[in-house]
């Protein structure tokens, strides 16, 4: 297996209207790490995976596989196996063909070849399908397909552009835990793009959050749930999405937000204009709480509720996630308090602002 290093990649594409796709990504995939990229739509995600892969050319930059500058590498002797969120399968092959078929090319001797497309079937349960044609299977079964022909060829790392966005939730979840389970059977170096925040949350060592303005945040997934460097990666990691409000810091080093005062000390920060968020998980119900509203609207999924809460001064409703209590009527008077220490502060730019010093008590303003 191999490290994967990106230093300072950029993609201008010819046609002037795109111009700048891509400027100054930089990160690294160290040998056996799974790293997940994530960012929103056109963020460029996929452009990044085609360049490692070397389907598409950095406009500048550095590419480096173990150590060696790969920008002149022709995709095919990058060694590296991609996967597709559409499977590009042959339809006319047999599972068996489509699994065997870059060993094939490869002229690698048929009694290997029988062999490692076994050995790779059984891994991924395929062993039963392997008469069967791409339009005999399920989209499951297709996308193991997919990924065992990458994995027949023993690549020296895997690239995944959204895999499993064309399957159904339950099936997604199985293949999710399956990918989990063949990173650590493989041992082997993964770079993996998804829309999905449990895939990124549950299969990366690290994420790399990508945005308009290239990577946001590069860590372990806790680390960007507690930490979010930024308003953007605050927003984006975690389901359902953080609360975010503008507001300001008061003479007295607490949080104004429309009608809604928290106290908040940090001796670093008085004064000027901050953004506030609270993931809906850290709102608890609690008459005397100083976020106060009414009731607009109740979504029950079952294990959860989220209770969407219209308080005064505030753009949006604040969202409340609530595990155990049963939620409150539409139309009622409610109120929630922060939990001890859920406060993130983002300054005008955008950046994090520490909160050592907060303090759990809260009052009304
Ligand atoms: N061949 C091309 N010529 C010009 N622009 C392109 C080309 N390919 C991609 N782009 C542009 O580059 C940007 C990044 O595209 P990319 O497919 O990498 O995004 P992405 O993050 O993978 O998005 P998604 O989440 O929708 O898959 C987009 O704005 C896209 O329109
Ligand atoms: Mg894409």
């Amino acid at each position: 297996m191999a490290s994967i290093t990106l230093t300072g990649v950029g993609k201008t594409y010819a046609d002037k209207r795109v111009n700048r796709v891509l400027e100054d990504i930089s990160f690294s995939v160290a040998d056996g790490e799974f790293v997940v990229l994530v960012g929103p739509s056109g963020c460029g995600k996929s452009t990044v995976l085609r360049m490692i892969a070397g389907l598409e050319e950095a406009s500048s930059g550095e590419i480096r596989i173990d150590g060696a500058r790969v920008n002149e590498t022709p995709p095919a002797r990058r060694g590296l196996a991609m996967v597709f969120q559409s499977y590009a399968l042959y339809a006319h092959m047999s599972v068996f063909e489509n699994i065997a078929f870059g060993l094939r090319l490869a002229r690698v001797p048929k009694r290997e070849i029988e062999d490692a497309v076994r050995t790779v079937a059984r891994m991924l349960q395929l062993e039963h399908l392997l008469d069967r044609k791409p339009p005999q299977l399920s989209g499951g079964q297709r996308q193991r397909v997919a990924i065992g022909r990458a994995i027949v060829r023993k690549p020296r790392a895997f690239l995944f552009d959204e895999p499993l966005s064309n399957l159904d939730a339950a099936l997604r979840a199985d293949m999710r835990v399956e990918i989990a389970r063949l990173h650590k059977q493989l041992g082997a170096t993964m770079v993996y793009v998804t829309h999905d925040q449990v895939e990124a949350m549950t299969l990366a060592d690290r994420i790399v959050v990508l945005g308009p303005a290239g990577v946001q945040q590069i860590g372990a997934p806790m680390a960007l749930y507690e930490r979010p460097a930024n308003v953007f990666v605050a927003g984006f990691i975690g389901m359902p999405k953080m609360n975010l409000a503008e507001g300001a810091i008061d003479a007295h080093g607490r949080l104004a937000l429309g009608g809604v005062a928290l106290d908040w000390h940090d001796a670093a920060a008085s004064g000027g204009r901050v953004t506030v968020g609270i993931r809906p998980e850290h709102l608890v119900p609690d008459a005397a709480g100083p976020i106060r509203g009414v009731v607009a609207l109740v979504e029950r999924l079952g294990a959860e509720s989220h209770v969407h809460l219209d308080v005064a001064g505030l753009a949006r409703p604040i969202v409340v996630s609530l595990k155990a209590a049963p939620p409150p009527l539409p139309g009622s008077a409610w109120a929630v308090a922060p939990a001890h220490g859920a406060l993130h502060v983002f300054g005008p730019d955008g950046a994090r602002i520490d909160n050592k010093l907060f303090n759990s008590e809260t009052e009304e303003a």
